[in-house]
């Protein structure tokens, strides 16, 4: 199956253009007991990113109407090269995928008209993907192991807007079971980046800073990590770092680019060892066979490294899967995998086909 995809949830234009298989493979063991393996394979044919992070830097933050106009005036282009890249004609798509929400109201009616457009022109299915269902199949890309083997799994999904824990049974079997009661963690690590008077986006520039600071020279907080709850906090550890400018300021003392590196380095800890606990405690209570990292924050080397290395340590029979570094932000082949996945589990397809009619943005949607 060949799909189209877009996303335009934020500030990235995106399109890709994905094609997934589905194999069933009866092994030895399995031919005994009449079972077969199912398998899925996906193959990006193009995959195109237009980044607005140089026009919001500017502001110190995505403005939303500037970000609109931008998917607006820069969509043709992606699609264009997207197509070329793919070696396709359109009316070789099986399907158009787009995201729907969560995310910023105005851009995400950009792709979803582009797709609306595209499912009527060609008579194909328009799958409504939810962004962060996007974040949890990026892991899936080069994934190819049995389902059987991949679930329970447990999701750890950090990017700009959410901090949350899914549960997932099966390919569409999502449980929330825990998230951020403030910030998320994308956003704690963009608002200190911004005290630091660091760019934006201020993940890869804490992460950057990180690397020669000391993580062990501040101790900030790290809200609700010993509470039994797999909920997450990070307003309190913004707010500490606030406090300590302040007094730094109050008492005609300068931040140092050296203490720009240790409190960055100290940041990142702290960020890292509220995920990284939680994770673990829940993938231990939840019995998972596999620990799954998604959304932008997933592409910070340490919090790969520390899951990774903890699940090791604690509970080496858990996998860990990871998406590669080019899928870990927005991107639209993430999109294309979750539209696939859900296409595969909906009873009724044809519904689909009708989809163009009526969709609307949903900018608070939940996984
Ligand atoms: O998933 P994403 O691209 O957009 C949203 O859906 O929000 O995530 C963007 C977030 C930003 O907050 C950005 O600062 C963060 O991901 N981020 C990072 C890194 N790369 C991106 N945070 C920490 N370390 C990184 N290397
Ligand atoms: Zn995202």
């Amino acid at each position: 199956m060949k799909i189209l995809s877009i996303e335009t949830s934020c500030d990235e234009t995106s399109v890709a253009v994905v094609e997934a298989k589905e194999t069933r493979s009866p092994s030895k063991s399995e031919r005994k007991n009449h079972k077969t393996s199912t398998r899925y394979t996906i193959k990006i044919l193009s995959h195109v990113i237009s980044s607005q992070i140089k026009t919001h830097a500017k502001f110190g933050g995505v403005v939303p109407e500037v970000a609109a106009r931008k998917h607006a005036e820069n969509f043709m282009g992606v699609f264009e090269l997207a197509i070329g890249q793919a070696h396709i004609k359109l009316t070789q798509l099986d399907a158009v995928a787009v995201t729907y929400g969560p995310g910023l109201v105005t851009s995400l009616m950009v792709g979803i008209s582009s797709a609306q457009t595209l499912a009527y022109a060609l008579s194909i299915p328009l799958i409504p993907v939810n962004h962060m269902k996007g974040h949890i199949y990026s892991s899936f890309i080069h994934e190819t192991r049995d389902p059987q083997e991949i679930f329970p799994a447990l999701v750890l999904t950090v990017s700009g807007g959410h901090t949350e824990l899914v549960l997932m049974r099966g390919y569409e079997k999502f449980k929330k079971i825990g998230q951020t009661l403030d910030d998320a963690a994308g956003e704690a690590f963009d608002k200190i980046a911004k005290m630091l008077s660091l760019p934006y986006p201020g993940g890869p520039e804490i992460a950057k800073h990180a690397e020669s600071g000391d993580h062990t020279k501040y101790d900030f907080p790290r809200p609700l990590l010993h509470q039994r709850n797999f909920d997450f906090s990070f307003a309190g550890l913004k707010t500490s770092v606030l406090y300590f400018l302040r007094d730094q300021k109050k008492q005609h003392k300068r931040v140092t680019p050296r203490m720009i590196m240790d409190i960055s380095a100290s940041v990142q800890q702290a960020i890292v060892d509220c995920l990284v606990g939680k994770t673990i405690r829940a993938a231990k209570q939840y019995k998972v066979q596999t620990v799954i990292l998604g959304g932008g924050v997933s592409a910070n080397k340490k919090l790969r490294e520390a899951l990774e290395s903890q699940l090791a340590e604690h509970l080496p029979h858990v996998k860990f899967m990871r998406p590669d570094f080019e899928y870990c932000t927005d991107n639209a082949a993430m999109i294309a995998v979750a539209g696939y996945f859900q296409y595969q589990g909906a009873k009724d397809k044809k519904k689909f086909l009708q989809t163009w009619k009526r969709i609307d943005a949903d900018p608070t949607l939940e996984v």
